[in-house]
């Protein structure tokens, strides 16, 4: 009875192994899973058909003919049709690495990967352009500067207090500073070039600053300075406004309140009607509805005589501003550092 139970089993087991088979072998398409299928079938170690022949000595007797007969059946089969699929498998592979290898030169070029510009010298250049197309030089000047451009020659007495306000990064040698301000261009322009003077300067500035939201050490300025004969305060404000018109649209407003810089008299602070709110107050503009953009001023009289310009007959206003603080408002970040992080999943989005 035992024996019997056994060889019906066994019979079963060949059924159920050549129809496994049918669907290993229509999901084995390539040469290494046909090759695991090999193994797994005729593996000398616990190979399925050595496995069922070991079981042969099990069946009774009488039967021994019908199971042996389909045993080899199924081997004979699974050996042909591995070898057949095997052999297609690996002729295929071949051909299509051939076809890989010929150049179709009629196909499209493909697109490199392009990166771009990053925020700030997006804001950078289009200032840049603004003030070209109004006749302006465009001059970065240094980073690194002496005592004399960056403080000196623009009116900061080794003692003035407002040094205290643009604290910065000293060099051991020769005096040397890492620049608070680009206003070292002024001086630096001047000295060079005899009025008139048409130049905007653009780059990096330090500060021993605390880090706020809105405050890093290291940041970026764009200052204009234009020195001619009978300039006045209303040059200078129409030319702010036409600057924050081109740069945020024509429904920009600004405001002067009076302030203070050593190297401007009158000197002035000039805030934009808030781009967010458009002037009826709101959380980014502290509910005021104006927003603080840039410093500026007539250029003082004993700046000009630091560079042996004669403030009787000529006379300039300058202005400075931060590109940074432009790029959080016209791109609505909230905080500098997300500038400088170079995080790729902020900057793809510009
Ligand atoms: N240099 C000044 C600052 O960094 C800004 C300024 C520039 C003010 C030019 C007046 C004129 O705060």
């Amino acid at each position: 009875m035992a024996r019997v139970f056994a060889f019906m089993a066994n019979l079963d087991q060949i059924t159920k192994a050549a129809s496994d088979f049918v669907a290993a072998l229509k999901s084995a398409n390539d040469a290494r899973s046909l090759d695991e299928l090999r193994v797994h079938y005729f593996g000398r170690k616990g190979g399925l058909i050595p496995a069922l022949f070991s079981q042969l000595k099990d069946v009774a007797k009488g039967q021994k003919k019908e199971f042996g007969d389909a045993l080899n059946k199924l081997r004979d089969r699974i050996e042909a049709e591995l070898k057949e699929k095997t052999e297609r498998v690996s002729a295929e592979e071949a051909s299509r690495k051939e076809a890989s290898q010929i150049i179709d030169v009629t196909l499209p070029a493909r697109m490199p990967r392009l990166g771009h510009l990053h925020p700030i010298t997006l804001v950078r250049q289009e200032m840049e352009r603004i003030f070209r197309e109004m006749g302006y030089s465009v001059d970065p000047g240094p980073e690194v500067e002496t005592d004399w451009y960056n403080f000196e020659a623009l009116n900061f007495t080794p003692d003035h207090p407002a040094r205290d306000t643009q604290d910065t990064f000293f060099v051991d040698v020769d005096k040397l500073l890492l620049r608070t301000h680009t206003s070292n261009v002024q001086i630096r322009t001047m000295e060079k070039h005899k009025p008139p003077v048409k130049v905007i300067s653009c780059g990096r500035v330090y500060r021993r600053d605390e880090i706020t939201m809105r405050r890093s050490p290291m940041f970026h300025q764009a200052e204009g300075l234009l020195v001619d004969k009978g300039i006045h305060v209303g040059h200078l404000r129409a030319t702010i406004e036409h600057f924050v018109r081109e740069l945020f649209g024509k429904d920009a407003k600004i405001r002067m309140r009076p302030s203070f810089f050593p190297f401007t008299e009158p000197s002035a602070e000039v805030d934009m009607s808030c781009i967010f709110c458009k002037g009826a107050g709101c959380g980014t503009c502290s509910q005021t509805g104006w927003m603080e953009i840039l410093g500026c001023g007539m250029v003082h009289p004993q700046v000009l005589r630091n560079v042996g310009i004669d403030p009787d007959e000529f006379s300039g206003f300058a202005f400075g501003l931060g590109i940074d603080r432009v790029a959080m408002l016209k791109y609505d970040i909230p905080n500098i550092r997300t500038l400088f992080e170079n995080d790729l999943r902020v900057l793809q989005q510009f």
